[in-house]
C-alpha cells in the first residue's frame, strides 16, 4: 500500500508546477527543479533538500539494474521503485516513468498501467516519452484524471529508430517536427514536458511558446526548469557521461574508499573494536567461566 503525500507544509502539486510558468511582479519565476529517485533513502534525502519533483524514470534500468538500455525495464519494476520512492517523498511531487511496452499496444492497457502506477505505486502524475503520436493517449490519461509529463527531443525509448544518443531538432525540418511534438503534448493536456538533447535556441523558442512548463535535460538554460540523472550528479555512474550532465560529488570515490577501508579494518582485527561490541553480564560470565559440559555417551 502507498503512503498519501501530506497536504500543505508547502507541498508541490501538479496546478503549483503548472502555476510556475507564469511570473509576475508578486511573484517572480522560479525554476523548477527534477531529479530521478529510485528508491525510498534517496527519495527521502532529496525531499528534504527541496526538489520539487522526483522522477521515478526508467533511467533506474541503466543506473541502477544495470541493463544497457532503458528498453528492457519493465512495468513491475518501475512499479516496485515507485512504491519505494513513495514513502520517502513528502513534499515532492512524485512522477512515474511508463516504461517501453507499457503503453505501445492499446489505448485501454496503457490506461489501466497508469492507473496501476498512481492506486498502487503512489506516484501523482506519469511521463511518457512521445509528441504528436502520443495526442490521443495522453488525452485519454487527463481524461482518466493522472497528470501526465511529456518527453521530447531524444526519447530514449525510441533509440533503436533513432539510431543513437544524438541530439535532436538540428535541422529546420526535425525542428518543425520538434514544435509540432511539444505543441501537441500540451494540446493533449499534459501539465510539464521534458525537452532532451535540443539545442538551446530551439528549446528557448519552443519554452516561450507553451503554456507549460518546459523541463530541459541537455537543452540549455532557458527551460523553465531542469532534470538530471540522480546518480551521474552525484557521480555515480561509470563509463560514458552525457556532456550536460554536470557532475556535483564523486561518491563512486567516497564509496571505493570506505570500503576498501572497511575490508583492511577486519583483515587487521581493527573492526569491530570493544566499543563496537556487546559486554557480558555477569550471569553471562559465570557462564562462560564454568567448565564446559562432557558431551554425554548415547
Ligand atoms: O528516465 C529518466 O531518468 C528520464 C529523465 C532523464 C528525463 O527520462
Amino acid at each position: 500500500m502507498s503512503v498519501a503525500p501530506r497536504a500543505g507544509d508547502g507541498k508541490v502539486t501538479v496546478p503549483g508546477i503548472l502555476a510556475r510558468k507564469s511570473a509576475s511582479s508578486s511573484q517572480p519565476k522560479s525554476k523548477i527543479t527534477c531529479l530521478t529517485a529510485y528508491d525510498f533513502p534517496t527519495a527521502r534525502l532529496l525531499d528534504q533538500a527541496g526538489v520539487d519533483i522526483l522522477l521515478v524514470g526508467d533511467s533506474v534500468g541503466m543506473v541502477v539494474l544495470g541493463y544497457d538500455s532503458t528498453l528492457p525495464v519493465t512495468f513491475e519494476e518501475i512499479l516496485h521503485h515507485t512504491r519505494a520512492a513513495r514513502r520517502g517523498a513528502r513534499r515532492a511531487l512524485l512522477v512515474a516513468d511508463m516504461p517501453y511496452g507499457s503503453f505501445h499496444v492499446t489505448i485501454e492497457e496503457s490506461v489501466r498501467n497508469a492507473v496501476r502506477l498512481i492506486k498502487e505505486g503512489g506516484a501523482e502524475a506519469v511521463k511518457i516519452e512521445g509528441g504528436e503520436r502520443r495526442l490521443e493517449l495522453i488525452a485519454r490519461l487527463v481524461e482518466a484524471e493522472i497528470p501526465v509529463m511529456g518527453h521530447v527531443g531524444l526519447t530514449p525509448q525510441s533509440i533503436h529508430a533513432l539510431g543513437g544518443f544524438h541530439v535532436q531538432g538540428k535541422t529546420a525540418d526535425a525542428a518543425r517536427q520538434l514544435e509540432r511534438d511539444a505543441r501537441a503534448v500540451e494540446s493533449a493536456g499534459a501539465f510539464a514536458v521534458v525537452l532532451e538533447s535540443v539545442p538551446s535556441e530551439l528549446a528557448a523558442r519552443i519554452t516561450d511558446k507553451l503554456r507549460i512548463p518546459t523541463i530541459g535535460i541537455g537543452a540549455g538554460s532557458h527551460c523553465d526548469g531542469q532534470v538530471l540523472v540522480l546518480h551521474d550528479l552525484l557521480g555515480l555512474t561509470q563509463g560514458h557521461k552525457p556532456k550536460f550532465a554536470r557532475q556535483y560529488a564523486d561518491l563512486s570515490g567516497e564509496i571505493s574508499r570506505a570500503v576498501t577501508s572497511y575490508c583492511e579494518d577486519v583483515r587487521s582485527g581493527n573492526f569491530p573494536s570493544d566499543a563496537e561490541s556487546f559486554r557480558s553480564t555477569n550471569e553471562l560470565r559465570d557462564y562462560l567461566r564454568a567448565p564446559a559440559l562432557v558431551k554425554q555417551r548415547t
